[in-house]
């Protein structure tokens, strides 16, 4: 019989002002000095210093670092760890988007793990999970980072992401406290929230997935649908910032169980290439690709579209109604002020040169029920340009 393998993830306290709590849950871990990564829009909102003094409160020495920059590249992650060792700290903690997040995962990979970091690129290389321990505190929700084994860094000399699956890179727990979201501006929130939707979708629709991974991620849909205009418009509405949190703490949970897919390979390959926000190059990509996987998945198809008020017929084909939805997510997040691709890649020629062999070599295309070859490549690209030109 086949089972349907489900891997939970750390603990993880989920609440309006639990972030708070970091001080106490340090504590407990007998930290005596830790490394507090974030960026410099985080410091810009004012959240790291609260964290820290929660943390000193207990006595705790901190040794802040605010140097992670979006889409974090391995220079950064191999400097900061530098760090990290000669300052002897005993945990991490991460307060952040994926960025900071992904970017902490891989230095308490460093800091517990021989080797240096490009020989995780090889994913059959055993991870040590424990020793130096590190906690998460998202402040977007989009990636859902806090609640997955994995970061995703940019390979400088490749010129290409890189995710780096292990139990080496699962963070100890999570604090996901709503509240830290509500100052993300409403251009992150709107990029981010198609994020966790193209996290559910890959989710439902990837060659890993399984009914509970499903059940998990239709809820995602329906919070996210629920909630992201309002998170996006009125970014000072708790009830819709906590529903979007939640719906990217669910994304997170699925991605260790079923993994991305098709749409995350292309999203990999602009980020990297093009410097495009990653919530940015999933809207784009998510239409396209969940039409390039219809046909392996008729009955998922038809709760995506209702679970996105898309209205179909009974007796309609799977590869119209996946049309339809793929037009549905389209309006979604051009009525949030999301862009198309044609704003960074006007040429649709140049777009499938250069994205389509880094797409294929990311390790999401190995998730896809789709085979991506190069026909497919060009499908998908032709469609996210005949979209983009409505
Ligand atoms: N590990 C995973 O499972 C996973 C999944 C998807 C994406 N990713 C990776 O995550 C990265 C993107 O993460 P992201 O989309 O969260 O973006 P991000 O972490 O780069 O943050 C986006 C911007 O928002 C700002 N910001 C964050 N929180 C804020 C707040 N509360 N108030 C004001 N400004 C705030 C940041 O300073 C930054 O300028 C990419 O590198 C992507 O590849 C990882
Ligand atoms: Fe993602």
């Amino acid at each position: 019989m086949k089972s349907n393998f489900f891997f939970m993830p750390i603990p993880q306290y989920f609440g309006a002002g639990i972030s708070m709590e970091i001080g106490a849950q340090l504590a407990q871990l007998h930290s005596k000095k830790a490394l507090v990564m974030y960026d410099k829009g985080v410091e810009a909102a004012g959240i790291p210093s609260k964290i820290v003094q929660c943390i000193q409160a207990e006595g705790i020495l901190v040794v802040q670092n605010g140097d992670v920059e979006s889409d974090p590249s391995d220079i950064t992650v191999k400097r900061i760890a530098e760090i990290a060792r000669q300052e002897q700290v005993d945990a991490v903690v991460a307060i952040g988007g994926g960025s900071s997040i992904d970017a902490a995962k891989c230095v308490k990979l460093l800091l517990n793990n021989s080797g240096v970091l490009e020989d995780f690129y090889d994913l059959t290389r055993p991870q040590k999970p424990s020793g130096i321990p590190m906690i998460a505190i998202p402040t977007t929700s989009g990636t859902g980072s806090e609640a997955s084994k994995g970061g995703v860094i940019t390979d400088t000399s490749k010129g290409q992401k890189r995710t780096i699956i292990g139990p080496g890179t699962m963070p100890d727990m999570a604090l996901v406290d709503p509240e830290l979201t509500l100052s993300v501006p409403p251009k992150v929130t709107a990029a981010c929230a198609f994020d966790v939707l193209a996290h559910a979708i890959d989710a439902i629709t990837s060659n890993m997935t399984n009914p509970i991974t499903q059940a998990i991620s239709y809820e995602a849909i329906r919070l996210m649908k629920g909630s992201y205009r309002q998170a996006v418009e009125d970014g000072a509405s708790l009830q819709a910032r906590s529903d979007m949190h939640l719906a990217s703490n669910l994304g997170g949970i699925v991605l260790s169980n079923a993994k991305c897919s098709v749409s995350h390979a292309f999203a990999h390959a602009m980020g990297a290439l093009y410097h495009v926000p990653h919530g940015v190059c999933c809207a784009i990509f998510t239409p396209a690709c969940l039409e390039y996987v219809a046909d392996q998945r008729p009955e998922e198809i038809r709760k995506i579209a209702k679970l996105l008020d898309t209205p179909f017929r009974e007796d309609e084909s799977t590869a119209s109604i996946a049309w339809r939805t793929g037009e549905t997510i389209h309006k979604m997040y051009r009525s949030v002020g999301v862009p198309d691709i044609i704003e960074y890649i006007p040429d649709a020629a140049e777009a499938k040169r250069a994205l389509i062999p880094v797409a294929k070599q990311d390790i999401m295309a190995t998730f896809s029920p789709r085979a991506l070859d190069d026909a497919g490549g060009c499908w998908i690209i032709d469609r996210t340009f005949e979209l983009a030109r409505q």
